[in-house]
């Protein structure tokens, strides 16, 4: 496999909570020792429960904060020590895509404006002309027209934020975007729209997306791998066919089974995920799922699991003692027709189907 475009080792990042003169502050875990590889042209989705450390990783991945200790890679050049016009240099290579278009655009700025900021700071040898034609030329691409250059934010929808948003991150000629959470903000209605623009860019200009997501059917229809989060940790990682199909750590099977699996003409075994995700202030010794994990014995509260290989295909990795023991106990039930799946949950996953399947080949603007 050739070298990966971004590369993680062993990131971890704490943060100190609460202290004062008289108490020492406490360490909050939000990411720990995470290892991961995206390859040029893939996407990546992270996945997991609300403060398990998607945010964190993915603004860390982009030096938006400082990593507490690991290293990070971008085409072999390092990240984290990453200085002057080298950042500056990994700054235009890598955008991010902010969950809340709104407060992430300046209401004082045109679209225009907006767009073109980064454009004169990446290019600075183009004329006012040439960025002007520059700015229309990524409307156009994000499915806006030229004359919305004079508006402001707020005279948009949020989905035609969001395409700005996409726009502004296009401007300095990027090779990998990250979203963090690029459509959860938006009107079910558009987030297909929206989701649908992203994978249709990636194609055309070559873009790596590492997309931070919820919504698993937002994963499931625009990621090539899967890596999923538990307390900090990647727990699971490998193909989403794969994972999808065979999901082997008991938190990603719990996760899935919540799902709509109308591709697969059979439902999935229920496995419910009991309880809130524990504090990464004080998280569970051993293996961290164990307090939630239906399947747990006495090792697991003592002994941490490393992510290591399934038995089901290259790449697919999950770290829990017993996965073996648990799939072969535990197999997908026979094939029938999906039942326990909400009629939400069946319209939105219909919703991305459509989309992707090229129902809306060409990103456009909602009205
Ligand atoms: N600046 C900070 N100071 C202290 N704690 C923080 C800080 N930023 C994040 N955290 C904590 O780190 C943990 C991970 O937060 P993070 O925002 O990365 O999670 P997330 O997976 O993105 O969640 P969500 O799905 O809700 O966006 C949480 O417990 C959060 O409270
Ligand atoms: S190691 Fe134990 S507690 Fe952790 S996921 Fe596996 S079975 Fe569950
Ligand atoms: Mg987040």
């Amino acid at each position: 496999m050739s070298e990966p475009i971004l590369k993680a080792t062993n990131l971890s990042r704490h943060f100190k909570v609460g202290g004062s003169l008289f108490r020492k502050p406490k360490i909050l875990r939000a990411v720990e020792d995470v290892s991961l590889t995206v390859q040029q042209g893939e996407t990546l989705a992270i996945v997991g429960e609300s403060g398990c450390g998607k945010s964190t990783l993915a603004r860390m991945l982009m030096r938006l904060i400082e990593p507490t200790s690991g290293q990070m890679t971008f085409e072999g050049r390092q990240i984290d020590l990453a200085q002057g016009r080298a950042l500056t240099e990994l700054r235009r290579d890598m955008q991010f895509i902010f969950q809340d278009p709104f407060s992430s655009l300046n209401p004082r700025m045109t679209v225009g404006r907006l767009v073109g900021e980064p454009i004169e700071t990446h290019a600075p040898q183009l004329s006012a002309r040439e960025r002007r034609a520059k700015v229309a030329e990524l409307l156009a691409q994000v499915g806006l027209r030229p004359e919305h250059a004079d508006r402001y934010p707020h005279e948009f929808s949020g989905g035609q934020r969001q395409r700005i948003g996409i726009a502004r991150a296009l401007a300095s000629g990027p090779k990998l975007i990250i979203g963090d959470e690029p459509v959860s903000a938006l009107d079910v209605s558009v987030q297909a729209q929206v989701i649908n623009l992203l994978a249709d860019l990636r194609d055309r200009l070559g873009l790596t997306l590492v997309v931070i997501a919820h919504d698993l059917a937002v994963i499931r229809h625009m990621s090539d791998r899967v890596a999923v989060m538990y307390l900090g940790s990647v727990v699971e990682e490998g193909g989403t066919d794969d994972i999808f199909a065979r999901p082997r750590h008991p938190y990603t099977r719990a996760l899935l089974s919540a799902i709509p699996v109308a591709e697969y003409g059979r439902t999935r075994q229920q496995i419910p995920l009991e309880g809130e995700m524990p504090s990464p202030l004080d998280p569970p010794s051993g293996c961290r799922f164990h307090t939630r994990c239906p399947f747990a014995r006495d090792a697991c509260k003592t002994e941490a699991p490393v992510l290591r290989a399934t038995d089901t295909a290259p790449g697919h990795r999950a770290a829990c003692h017993f996965f073996e023991e648990i799939a072969a106990e535990n197999p997908p039930p026979p094939a029938t027709e999906g039942s326990g799946r909400t009629d939400a949950a069946r319209a939105r996953f219909a919703l991305y189907a459509d989309a992707i399947a090229g129902t809306e080949t060409r990103p456009r603007a909602e009205t």
